[in-house]
Order: structure tokens, then sequence, then C-alpha cells
């Protein structure tokens, strides 16, 4: 069957479609059936069945006598070494893990933070948690104490696990006093902590509180794996929202085992034993469902890879990775090749290596562009398909099913809905629009197995954010439009999300920050164009009457204060201060115009617009940083 049949048979019958997927997992019960209607656009999906993630990660495919294929490999350029685990090394310390964990008291429902550099203890951490039917919270190790507080705070976990440290190029990122700030600054206290020492860092540890990893496992039992039900939360990854209060999506367990399952050789075309690398992070849901869960589940080797695209220790480190561990599908971010680009334009270091084996190459978490695009499939001679997804689906809502059938590639576009999902154009009054005309993305209610039934602890929030503005419909936050042969094209975000080097983030929780400056009156954080990165935060800073000191002086001290406050991953170093800034008649803050001076692009004064005279302040502190040229 190719694309439009299989689309079309999932329309027809979308729980038949969705029941007949469910039979490649494993099941402790079998759902009775696969939607459950809660009422007021709530859904859940296998929500009777019992499950268990770990098992079909993992144990399964030891007992289908696969243990010795590799589960994972972990690559650090960084640190210069290379490390393999098979399937059943893999169930041995996780089971070993877990029944630490156990006799720690943490079980099911309960839940445990997460904040790791990408070393496979990591996955074994998640994993082990599936394991107990413990819902974990990974954290991203680029943001700094305080929002790890934040979501301490809202997940309340029993129990963290970290490491000593990460390894940035040319830095060590000291992940325990990161942790123990965060556990000051939280409300909430967890119960204890467990350290997994890296050699580059050895942490001193608080007795009693604080366990060692691998002291903590020793003499206990190995946990096995607790079925739980369908619906019970897998995992919270918090994501960024219009605030700073970031959004605690839930990961159902049932779907989210089904979906990925699909995925693997429909999308990525990948069959069990095959490698399989996605060069992300594990706090991202890049790294949640494809570095982490979904090879595992199919039973393919996933890559652990701990560098970057150039400086570890150059641009060809890809090459070297998919040559040396015979990489069958790679998934990265569009910049990450603009990196690799610009570094080296005409793929010198590509030379040495061979790269025959790769099937496709696949980008998601921010636009393509086709510049991108069109260097990375001259320079490879791989097909390079573009897939548009988010942490709130966990998987590709449009993309290219290459492993059912390679559709046409249509630059600039992620190419088509996956069958799971109805994809519409809506106008501002929630009706859809013709082909070629943009509008808000949305998509019909409900979504598919895998996505977020519910936001932690905040169903009024979930409701708000994805289900109010457009009745029946599951807002995604993105603009765009699909064309006469039913390619969507995703243009912009129709909110203050910003997207950097792939990472998504508020610039309303950076906002926040500022304006708890002492001298900050009032603020605006933009997202600029940025050649490598995509998009940058930028800053505007209007101070209190009265205050004298040096500007210069200030905006350094609003960089530091975001690097402290939200982390390095926020990249913010990009401040000016203006006397006012350009608002309307009736007080809002007009971020579209300063982002349309910022990239010089041509643009209609606001009609709303209180005093136009502003907007050459504007231009002038935009000028000053380097932006608004042309
Ligand atoms: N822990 C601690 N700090 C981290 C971190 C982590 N896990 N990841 C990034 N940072 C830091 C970086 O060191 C950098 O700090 P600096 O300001 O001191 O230089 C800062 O956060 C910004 O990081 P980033 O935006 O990633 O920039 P970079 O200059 O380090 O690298 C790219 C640029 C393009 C090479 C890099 O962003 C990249 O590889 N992106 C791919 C993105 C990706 O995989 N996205 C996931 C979605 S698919
Ligand atoms: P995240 O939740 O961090 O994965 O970010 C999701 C957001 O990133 C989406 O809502 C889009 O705005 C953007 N995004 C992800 N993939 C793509 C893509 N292929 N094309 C354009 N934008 C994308």
């Amino acid at each position: 069957m190719g694309y439009a049949e299989v689309y079309e048979s999932w329309k027809s019958d979308p729980e038949g479609w969705w029941m007949a997927q469910a039979e490649a997992i494993d099941w402790d019960r079998k759902p009775s059936r696969a939607l459950f209607d809660r009422g007021e656009n709530l859904y859940e999906w296998f929500a009777d069945g019992m499950v268990n993630t770990c098992w079909n990660a993992v144990d399964r495919h030891v007992e289908a006598g696969r243990g010795d294929q590799l589960a994972i490999i972990h690559d650090s350029p960084i640190t210069g070494t290379i490390h393999k685990i098979t399937y059943a090394e893999l169930q041995s310390r996780v089971a070993s893990l877990a029944g630490a964990l156990t006799a720690k008291g943490v079980g099911k429902g309960d839940r445990v933070i997460i904040y790791m550099p990408m070393v496979p203890e990591a996955l074994e951490a998640m994993l082990a948690c599936a394991r107990l039917g413990a819902i974990h919270s990974v954290v991203f190790g680029g943001f700094a104490s305080n929002e790890l507080a934040v979501r301490i705070d809202d997940a309340k976990p029993k129990a963290i696990i970290a490491a000593s440290c990460g390894l940035e190029p040319g830095r060590v990122v000291h992940y325990k006093p990161l942790v123990d700030g965060a556990i000051e600054l939280a409300r909430h206290k967890p119960e204890f902590c467990v350290i997994f020492q890296r050699e580059q860092e050895v942490a001193a540890l608080k007795d009693g509180f604080d366990f060692d990893w691998h002291g903590f496992q020793a003499g206990v039992a190995p946990a096995d794996c607790v079925p739980v039900e369908g619906n019970h939360p897998a995992y919270i990854l918090y994501t960024s929202g219009t605030t700073g209060a970031p959004k605690g999506v839930v990961r159902p367990t049932g779907g989210h085992l089904v979906a990925l399952n699909w995925t693997m050789k429909n999308i990525y075309n990948v069959d069990p034993g095959e490698v399989f690398w996605a060069a992300s992070d594990v706090g991202w849901v890049v790294g949640h469902s494809y570095i982490c869960y979904a090879p595992l589940i199919h039973g393919n080797t996933t890559i652990v890879f701990e560098g970057k695209p150039v400086g570890t220790p150059d641009a060809g480190t890809f090459w070297r990775v998919i040559d040396e561990h015979d990489v069958k599908c790679f998934f990265t971010a569009p910049t990450a090749f603009r990196a690799v680009k610009r570094e080296d334009p005409k793929a010198e270091f590509l030379k040495g290596y061979d790269i025959s084996g790769l099937r496709g190459i696949y980008l998601a978490g921010e636009r393509a562009d086709p510049d991108t695009i069109e260097w990375a499939q001259t320079v490879t001679g791989k097909p390079i398909y573009d897939h548009w997804w988010q942490t709130e689906t966990g998987y590709t809502i449009a993309g290219n099913p290459a492993g059912l059938e390679a559709l046409p590639v249509k630059m600039g576009s992620p190419s088509v809905p996956m069958p799971g999902y109805d994809v519409q154009i809506l106008d501002e009054a929630g009706h859809p629009v013709k082909a070629g005309e943009l509008g808000a993305i949305a998509v019909k209610l409900p979504l598919p197995p895998g996505t977020l039934p519910t936001l932690w602890n905040a169903e009024d929030r979930f409701k708000k954010s994805y289900l109010a503005h457009f009745p029946g419909y599951y807002e995604t936050g993105d603009a765009g439009m699909i064309d006469e042969d039913g390619y969507l094209y995703i243009m912009a975000r129709t909110d203050d999300v910003i997207n950097v080097a792939g990472h998504r983030l508020s610039t309303g929780g950076m906002e926040e920050v500022l304006a708890s400056h002492p001298d900050v009156a009032e603020c605006a954080v933009i997202g600029v164009t940025d050649q490598l990165k995509g998009q940058l935060p930028m800053g505007f800073v209007c101070l209190t009457n009265g205050v004298t000191r040096p500007h210069d002086e200030i905006t350094a001290e609003c960089v530091k204060l975001v690097r402290q406050k939200i982390g390095p991953v926020a990249a913010f170093k990009l401040c000016a201060v203006v006397d006012r800034l350009p608002k309307t008649r009736s007080g809002k803050i007009l971020r579209r115009t300063m982002i349309q001076i910022a990239d010089a692009e041509d643009f209609k004064m606001p009609a709303t617009i209180d005093d136009p005279a502003i907007l050459d302040e504007i231009k002038a502190a935009l000028q000053g940083l380097g932006y608004a040229k042309g």
C-alpha cells in the first residue's frame, strides 16, 4: 500500500486502524478498544490495556533471542570514547537501577526528575522509571537552577537522578551545584538524589541525601517490569509556552508505544537491527522519542552522541559517525547542517568517509530553509526529508513516509499529514480556508495515540492553550498553508515562542527575567532572524526614571541575568536600552513591527501605532546591535 491508501484506510476507520497498529506491541492485557472519549473534547487511547514500556523497549528483544544485538552506542567525540551496550546488558543495567530505586521507595506514579548529559545512563534512568511505572521528567542540561526549580515545584519528584557534570566544548558544566541550587530554590524537596559520577568531575555527595549511582545499586534485587494502564503517564516533558511557566506535556504510555513503533519503518524506513541516529539531546522531545524510546521499542540500535556538529573535533564528525557505525537513518535539526555548511561549504571532510549505507536524512525542530536542504542533498547525494512535529505530539504530524512510499519532495514543505492527523488551515473564525491560503494550522480532534491528553496538573491551561480557540480542533500554534497537492507549509508561530538552534524558547519567559532587573521599568524580547541558529532573542529595556548608570553596564547585567535564570541555552546576548517601546494606542507592544525592522523587511506602519517616531529609535538601537541593515 502507498501513502494515499494508508492515509485513507486510517481515515475510513481510525479506531480499527490504530487497533491494528497496537498488535505490534506486547500487552500484559490487550485494550478492549482504541479510543476513550472523556467528554469536553478530551480523549485517551488504549486506556484499559495493561502494558510496560521498558518491557517493550528492552526485555522483549532479549526474550526474542536478540540479547547480543547492540541497543546503544555511546559515541563521545568530547571525551574521545565509544562504548557499546547490548540489549542483554541494557536489560540487566536497567533492572538493577530500577531495583535500587524500588529499594528507596520509588514506585508507580512517583515522579523522578532526570538531569543528565548525553550518556547512556540518561536512557537507563528513563527506562528504569518506565520499568517501575514511575513518571520521569527529563530536564535539558542547558537550563539553569531556576528553571530546574520551576520543574521540581510542578512535578514534585520523589527523587532526582543527575550526573556530576556535563561536557560542552571547552567547558565542564557543573551539574551537581546546579541541582543543589535548584533544590534550595524549590518549595518542594525531593527525598533523595542519585548522582552518576563522571571521571571528568567527581561531585561531593551529601550523606544520606545524595547516593552514588553504582553504590546504591550494590546488593539490591533487580526489579521486574510493572504493567501500567494504557493511559498511565509515561513521562512529563516541560516545554516553552507564552509565559515563563513551562507547560508539562504528558505522554500517555500505550499510545506512545503504538505510535512510535509505527513511525520507525513507515517514516524512517529502518528495520529492527539497523542503526538509527538522532543527533539531538535527551532533554528535548526528539531525544525522548528518537534517541531513547522509538529505536529501542522497534529493536534498532540507537546512537547517544555527545558532541556538536562542528568543533568536536571538526565539521566531519557527522560523516565519521555515520560511516563508523553504519547508520541507516540520520535525524538532526537544520541548524546543525547550517553549522557544518558554514565551516565546510565544499564538504571536504566528507571525502574520507563512506556514507553509502545511509538511506535518508530527516530534519525537524525548526523551518528547514531550501538553501540548507539543497546543500545537504548535493553533498551527501541522499534524500533530505523535512518533517514537522512538536513536543506536544511526540512524533511527526506531517512528513514524508519514505518507508511506506517516498513522496516527491517539495522544497519548503515538510510534505503531508501522517495517518492519525487531519490537518486543517483555519481562518480567525475557525473556518477551513482554500488551498494555498494562509491561516492557523489546526488538527481535528481527536489527536492520535501518543499525543498529549492534557498538561500535568493543568487541565484548564491545556483546554485554554490548545482547545478553546478553535472548538473541535487542537491549535498547533503554527501558521501556514496547504497546497493543491495536500502538502503543508509551516510559516511562523502564532504566539511568542521562538526557535533558537532548534530549541523552543519563550520570549515571554525572558521578558519576565528582564523585568526583574531593578533598573528595568519595561521591556520586550523579540526573535530576530539569524543565519546559523534560525532565530536569536533580542531584548529592549526601558529604564526606571532616574537611573543614570551606563547603558552598557545594564545590558551586560541583563544578559547575565537571563543566563543565570534561564540558562545558556537561551543564547540571550543581544540587548539594548531604549527610551520607549512602540505600542498601539491601547498599549500593546508592537513586537511584529520590531521584528520586521530588525530583519530589514518591508512593513506597513500599523494604523493603531501610538507614536510612529519611536520606530526611528528602535531602528537605531537595532543597527547598534548589527541588525536593521539594508
Ligand atoms: N548543557 C549545558 N549547556 C549547554 C547544553 C547542555 N546540554 N547545550 C548547549 N549548551 C550551551 C552551549 O554551550 C552554549 O553556551 P555558550 O553561550 O557558553 O556558548 C549555549 O548553551 C547555546 O547553545 P547552542 O544554541 O546550542 O549553541 P552552540 O553555539 O553551542 O551550538 C549549534 C550551535 C548549531 C552547533 C548547536 O545548536 C546544534 O548542534 N544544534 C542542533 C540542535 C538540536 O539538536 N536540536 C534538537 C531538536 S532536533
Ligand atoms: P518543539 O516542541 O520544541 O519540538 O518545537 C515545535 C515547534 O518547532 C513547532 O510548533 C514549529 O514551530 C517548529 N518546528 C518543528 N519542526 C518544524 C519543521 N519541520 N518546519 C517548521 N517548523 C518546525
